[in-house]
């Protein structure tokens, strides 16, 4: 554990800017926790609560799976569609919040014909952010697959031929039909967790436990 944390009191949360931190807003409010700075207009990473032992800091979507497996945070709301590509090493997942909700898909351009390319046993390009997913995908298809990582803006790939598809998060299919792009496959449904570094589980249970049951109860509403 770090300094940061040597008090047993104190509890860090790890959220990321934009969907989940304002779907998790009303969760927190359930456990009594309100937070008295606004991360889009603030420069501040670690914000303050209305709770003096209880913080918030500002990562990367991806990246909170990071600080709670080392500790830095004691708890944190990712994506399974992240907790996937990270592996969910050191990490406890209790409850699935219902928020943030798309699922995982294959997308290609429109005109092109996916299912007879699968079926002919064609090697594809397969742009995306979720490698691991898409290769446990194609893996069990038995597709032969050349996976780009990308770190964003996947929907391009197949528009100036970096990749035949795409794997990528569809929730109104907007940005698929904005770009020329059909869904052809959905891998899975995806929302965000709540994650619970394994060691604060057992050393900040008592601080834990009744904000684990506020959100539970708040997120089955
Ligand atoms: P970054 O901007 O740092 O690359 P990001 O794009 O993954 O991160 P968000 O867009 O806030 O960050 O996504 C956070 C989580 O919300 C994703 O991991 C996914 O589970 C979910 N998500 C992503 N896009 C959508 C969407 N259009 N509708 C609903 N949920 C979504
Ligand atoms: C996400 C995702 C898709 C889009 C899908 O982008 O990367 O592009 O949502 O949603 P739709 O089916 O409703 O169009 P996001 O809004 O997070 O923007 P980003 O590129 O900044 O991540
Ligand atoms: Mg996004």
């Amino acid at each position: 554990m770090s300094a940061f944390q040597a008090d047993s009191q104190q509890l860090i949360l790890a959220l990321s800017k934009g969907r989940i931190f304002e779907d998790t807003l009303p969760l927190l409010e359930a456990a009594g926790i309100t937070v008295t700075e606004n991360p889009e207009t603030s420069r501040k990473l670690i914000l303050p609560t209305n709770d003096p032992n209880v913080r918030v800091l500002i990562v990367r979507a991806t990246d909170v799976p990071t600080y709670v497996q080392h500790g830095a945070a004691d708890f944190g709301v990712a994506g399974k569609d992240v907790l996937l590509e990270h592996g969910g090493e050191g990490l406890y997942q209790p409850i699935d919040l219902h928020i943030a909700e798309c699922r995982m898909s294959v997308a290609v351009r429109n005109g092109f014909d996916y299912e007879t390319a699968v079926r002919q046993g064609a090697r594809l390009r397969v742009a995306t952010k979720f490698v691991e997913t898409a290769r446990a995908h194609f893996a069990k298809k038995g597709v032969h697959v050349d996976l780009i990582k990308l770190y964003g803006s996947m929907e391009l790939a197949p528009l100036v031929g970096l990749s035949d598809a795409i794997v990528d998060v569809v929730s109104t299919g907007n940005t698929l039909r904005a770009n020329d792009l059909k869904e052809v496959e959905a891998i899975m449904d995806i929302s965000s967790r709540l994650i619970v570094n394994q060691a604060a589980l057992k050393m900040k249970r008592e601080r834990l436990q009744p904000i684990l049951e506020a959100f539970e109860r708040a997120s089955k509403k």
